[in-house]
């Protein structure tokens, strides 16, 4: 009896582990691919570390739309932004192109990427409903 216990304990510890690791290797998996997403998409303009590119791109870093606006994020990716932008004290006035190649897997990717390595963390976010929601641009 106490055998069988011990038995279906080591098993138990064993199952446990193998999907807490793999569980870890599946989140680690997902901020690779999210990372080169970034590198793909955004970094050429906004930097590999969203620092920006002097008043022609601004730093995504710490980005209003990564803290508390982050439904229009899918948004802005998909349909592009124009018009002023104040970042700091600087204005932006350019134009990001709209994305239609990225999937809304590919966009969730490349924003839980921006959250991680940048420490913020909104509320989940489901990219399909929001894109759903755009503003028509
Ligand atoms: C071709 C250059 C270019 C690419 C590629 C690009 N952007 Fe932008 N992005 C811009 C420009 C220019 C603006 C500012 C638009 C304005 O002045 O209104 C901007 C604005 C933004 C903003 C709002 C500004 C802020 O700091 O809050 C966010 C967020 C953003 N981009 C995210 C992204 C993400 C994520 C990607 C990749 C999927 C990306 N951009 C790809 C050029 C680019």
């Amino acid at each position: 009896m106490r055998n069988n216990i011990s038995t279906l304990c080591t098993l138990t510890g064993v199952v446990l582990l193998t999907l807490t690791i793999g569980v870890c290797i599946g989140l680690a998996s997902n901020l690779k691919k999210g990372e080169n997403l970034y590198t793909a998409n955004c970094a050429k303009c906004h930097g590999e570390e969203g620092e920006g590119f002097l008043q022609l791109y601004p730093p995504i870093h710490n980005s209003r739309f990564l803290k508390e606006d982050m439904a229009e994020l899918p948004c802005i990716i998909r349909h592009g932004l124009k018009g002023k932008l104040s970042i700091g004290s600087t204005i932006f006035n350019q134009i990001m192109p709209a994305n239609k190649r990225l999937s809304a897997e590919q966009m969730s990717l490349i924003i839980t990427f921006m959250q991680e390595k940048w420490q913020h963390f909104g509320p989940e976010l489901t990219v399909k409903k929001w894109l759903t929601t755009c503003p028509s641009s």
